[in-house]
């Protein structure tokens, strides 16, 4: 059986997409799974926080979407391992933002990375991508790659606003897909102590029902000393809050899968 690949997407910027795909990325790790994280941002923060600077490196995802690309050979490229780094990575690059011309002629655009992924599957039990805050070729690769997106929702009510765009790409994508896309969603960066994001998580269990993960993201400031180091937060402190609650997440996912 190949990878499950997840699709870490929302359109808004700044709600935990890429803390989840590193973050989710090296619990899935503790618990033995095979990972690769693949950074879809032009913006490389993934990339960066992992110390892979895209002035310094030469093949990114990037390589994927060139027209005479040999997957394999390009995979064998891009994806960086390295000791101390529980799971495998593929670092992003600023031109990727330029993909929107250069595919513009190019037939099936949107099959791209999942045709790049089947190539890999069998050696991962889990893909992560790490996606763009914003509509576009890249965003629509990774969501017809995935098995689910992982759709981060911060518990405030502006985020609200931000999933309905989302919501409309899911739609007009399946019209096109053979099947329907699947999607669940995870509350993050939530306050219990604050009652609008008391009233916020309650609004998206109704609206959701089952396709909300049990699993919430508390707000924890070690995310962000993590992010400053260069680390991910289990690596800092796997006792606080926010490296629990993300091992208790890759559980839920792995549970979700078998049942
Ligand atoms: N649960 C949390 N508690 C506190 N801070 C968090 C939490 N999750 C993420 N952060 C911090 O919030 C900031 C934004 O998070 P992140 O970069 O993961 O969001 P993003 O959705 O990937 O943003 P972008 O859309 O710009 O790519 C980062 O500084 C991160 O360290
Ligand atoms: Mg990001």
């Amino acid at each position: 059986m190949g990878a499950k690949v997840l699709a870490i997407a929302n359109q808004k910027g700044g709600v935990g997409k890429t803390t989840t795909a590193l973050t989710l990325g090296e619990s899935l790790s503790r618990l033995s799974k095979k990972v690769l994280v693949v950074d879809l941002d032009p913006h490389a923060n993934a990339s960066v926080q992992l110390s892979y600077f895209p002035e310094n490196v030469q093949h990114t995802a990037h390589d994927l979407f060139f027209d005479d690309a040999n997957y394999s050979e390009v995979w064998n490229k891009i994806i960086k391992k390295r000791e101390g780094l529980s799971f495998d990575f593929v670092p992003a690059c600023i031109r990727l933002s330029e993909l929107e011309v250069d595919l513009k002629e190019r037939k099936h655009k949107g099959m791209i990375l999942s045709n790049a992924i089947d190539e890999i599957s069998e050696y991962y039990d889990y893909v992560l991508l790490d996606c763009p805050p914003h509509v576009g070729v890249l965003l629509v690769n990774a969501i017809v790659a995935s098995s689910f997106v992982l759709i981060p929702i911060q518990t405030d009510f502006l985020a609200l606003y931000g999933i309905r765009l989302l919501f409309d790409t899911i739609k007009m994508l399946n019209k096109v897909m053979p099947s329907p896309v699947r999607f669940r969603a995870l509350p993050t960066m939530y306050d219990g102590r604050a009652g609008a994001c008391r009233k916020i998580l309650n609004l998206i269990r109704r609206k959701l029902g089952d396709r909300v993960f049990s699993t919430v993201i508390h707000i924890d400031t070690k995310f962000r000393e993590a992010c400053a180091s260069g680390k991910v937060i289990l690596d800092i402190d796997p006792r606080s809050r926010g490296s629990l609650e993300y091992m208790q997440l890759a559980r839920e996912i792995i549970r979700n899968e078998d049942s």
